[in-house]
């Protein structure tokens, strides 16, 4: 459904993506782990269309999309979460699911008040959708308060429905627990199993292992912007070149 091929980034003289490859099939559930700075988010964003690779090539659904934008790969279902959402905050919940459905905006504010006066035309019609989402994600008592009295759990959640909203075939979610309550990260959890049995193929990515051992069958896992292993979880956690990336990372 969505590939990676030997995909090079670099920013300045560094290069922080190292011909890295993955491959996320059909309908998958697929983890993306490693330690932090390894180049998760920067795969997610040459993946998306965010960034342009250095070399290498993006293909959706068999076609190749590098040259594709962001819009141009979200317009074939693709779309993306980001690992600090920022919703707009004085828009009300139900608004800020409703104005992703015209386009994934993402954090370029500008563009999105640009797109306001659309925003009205479409309302009747994405009002519906917007609200089965805010169920979904159980933020419907909420959805005409402003997004600013939203929780960080509840910014996550908000940040699904939003990615659902544009009815996508894949979607990329970048650390969707982060900072999320133990009662918060079951509902999560359980919404994106949900989502994926909609045949919706999900790459997550997430430090937490025992999310990433709930909802993944194969993980894949990056350090230094190469891939290290791949395999189910509980394998590739077990792994001591994979522990030791991960130990190099700690503080001491
Ligand atoms: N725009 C940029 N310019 C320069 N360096 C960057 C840029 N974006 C990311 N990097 C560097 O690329 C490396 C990988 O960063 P990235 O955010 O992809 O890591 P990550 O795996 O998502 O980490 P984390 O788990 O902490 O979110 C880091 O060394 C980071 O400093
Ligand atoms: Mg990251």
């Amino acid at each position: 459904m969505l590939a990676a091929e030997s995909l090079v980034k670099a920013f300045g003289g560094l290069q922080v993506i190292q011909g890295m490859s993955l491959r996320l099939g059909r309908g998958e559930l697929l983890g993306l782990i490693g330690p932090n700075g390894a180049g998760k988010t920067t795969m997610f964003n040459l993946l998306a269309g965010t960034l342009r690779p250095s070399s290498g090539v993006v293909r959706l659904d068999g076609a190749d999309v590098t040259p594709l934008s962001q819009q141009g790969r979200f317009g074939r279902g693709l779309s993306r979460s980001f690992q600090i959402p920022k919703p707009f905050s004085r828009m009300t919940v139900l608004e800020n699911v409703m104005t992703s459905a015209q386009g994934q905006v993402g954090e370029n504010v500008l563009s999105a008040l640009f797109q306001l006066g659309s925003v009205a035309a479409q309302e009747r019609a994405n009002g519906t959708r917007a609200r089965e989402l805010l169920d979904f994600v159980s933020l419907s008592h909420l959805e005409d308060q402003p997004a600013s009295v939203l929780s960080g759990g509840q910014r996550k959640l908000l940040e699904l429905a939003r990615v659902l909203m544009t009815q996508p075939k894949v979607i990329l979610l970048d650390e969707p627990a982060a900072g999320v309550n133990p009662t918060l990260l079951d509902l999560i959890i359980d919404r994106i199993a949900e989502i994926n049995k909609l045949g919706i193929a999900v790459l997550l990515i997430e430090h937490n292992m025992d999310m990433i051992a709930r909802l993944c069958p194969r993980v894949v896992v990056m350090a230094a912007g190469q891939l290290l292993a791949e395999g189910a979880p509980e394998e590739v956690t077990q792994r001591a070149d994979v522990i030791e990336v991960y130990l190099e990372g700690m503080p001491t």
